[in-house]
């Protein structure tokens, strides 16, 4: 089980959601299912405005992952990844600071989820 925290200048406080096992989706979907506003438009990897920063809670370590080179990308071009980064993720599979909600897949740790959303929704 994962405890999944959005947190967001546009929302008036912190929601936590428990991710259960077999309810692994993308942190994008996971944000919908629960009407909390973080931007999206292609849902693909494709636009950048999902960007999220991921902050890793308790003691273990974060679980590796190979960055797809879309995503890889995509954070390139918005300038939210850097080369000490690409290469942690390359060589190490440590995941970067800053993801794209809708290629991020929620997985059994505790994280926060920081955006800065749209402040033009009520
Ligand atoms: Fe377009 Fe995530 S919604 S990159």
């Amino acid at each position: 089980m994962a405890n999944v925290t959005f947190k967001s200048p546009v929302m008036a406080k912190d929601v936590t959601l428990y991710a259960v096992a077999g309810d692994r989706g993308t942190l994008l979907a996971l944000a919908k299912e629960h009407k909390l506003p973080i931007p999206f438009d292609c849902g693909d990897g494709n636009c950048g405005s999902c960007l999220v920063e991921i902050k890793h809670l308790g003691t273990n370590k974060p679980y590796g992952l190979a960055l797809t080179e879309k995503e890889k990308e995509m954070l390139r071009q918005l300038g939210k990844i850097t080369p000490a980064e690409i290469e942690n993720a390359e060589t190490n599979d440590m995941p970067p600071r800053y993801r794209l909600a809708c290629q991020y897949f929620v997985r059994d740790e505790d994280i926060a989820v920081i955006f800065a959303g749209d402040e033009t929704l009520p």
